[in-house]
């Protein structure tokens, strides 16, 4: 399996001190910082977009931003993200009829190309092209639009189906997760895990991070 990957969401962080708080998450022994860009369109909330991004990027030298577009034409924004300086951009299959173009076209700039699934979404909308093209599957544990949201337990069969698919591939669970559902997770076979209310709302995040990595490293 694929080495583990602790990715705090920022959306749980304070955002006046955006790049203040990346650095003190790497710090704590996180290896990406997980970005969500909302458009008040695919989802309903609005978030951060590329001019926030570049600046954290810029603050942040070296950072790896695990970009999730929740977005509702994602072809629109690689350029623009790419140009921030966006590590990885991952897209949901519901906002897309043309996958592949898609992910060819993040690869072109350079990025790593993801692929998030919501909560009524099924693994089987991910086919095995677009799975063996991309290098991240998403199981969203929530349905995307904000933080702090309960985990959702049905999802998780649905990491086991794309691990049984893609042994190779890096897949990401999203929403709800801390110490009380890694275990399901990690079970599962995901191996990239984003934290965000978990991490950010924990007087010592370091140790949030560390417990959730030794859970799934287990
Ligand atoms: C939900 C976002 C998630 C979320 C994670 O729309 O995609 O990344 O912010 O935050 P927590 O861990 O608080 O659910
Ligand atoms: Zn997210």
């Amino acid at each position: 399996m694929p080495s583990t990957i602790i990715a705090p969401s920022v959306l749980a962080s304070d955002f006046g001190q955006l790049a203040a708080e990346c650095k003190r998450m790497i710090k704590g022994g996180a290896h990406w910082l997980h970005m969500d860009v909302m458009d008040g369109h695919f989802v309903p909330n609005i978030t951060l977009g590329a001019p926030v991004l570049a600046c954290v990027s810029k603050g942040v030298p070296g950072i790896f931003m695990d970009c999730h577009m929740m977005v509702s034409q994602p072809e629109k924004w690689v350029d623009e993200i790419a140009d921030a300086g966006g590590s990885l951009y991952s897209f949901h299959i519901e906002a897309t009829s043309d996958p592949v173009s898609l992910i060819h076209s993040i690869h072109a700039r350079n990025m790593k190309a993801g692929v998030a699934i919501s909560p009524d979404t099924p693994s089987t909308a991910i086919s095995d092209e677009v799975g063996e093209l991309t290098d991240m599957l998403i199981v969203m544990t929530v349905y995307p639009g904000r933080g702090g949201q309960k985990f959702i337990e049905r999802c998780v069969p649905k990491v086991s189906e794309l691990r049984a698919r893609f042994p190779d591939k890096d897949i990401e669970v999203d929403g709800g997760v801390g110490p009380k559902t890694i275990d399901a997770c990690a079970q599962a076979g995901s191996n990239v895990i984003v934290a965000g209310t978990a991490i950010f709302g924990a007087n010592e995040p370091e140790q949030v991070i560390a417990t959730l990595r030794s859970v799934v490293d287990a």
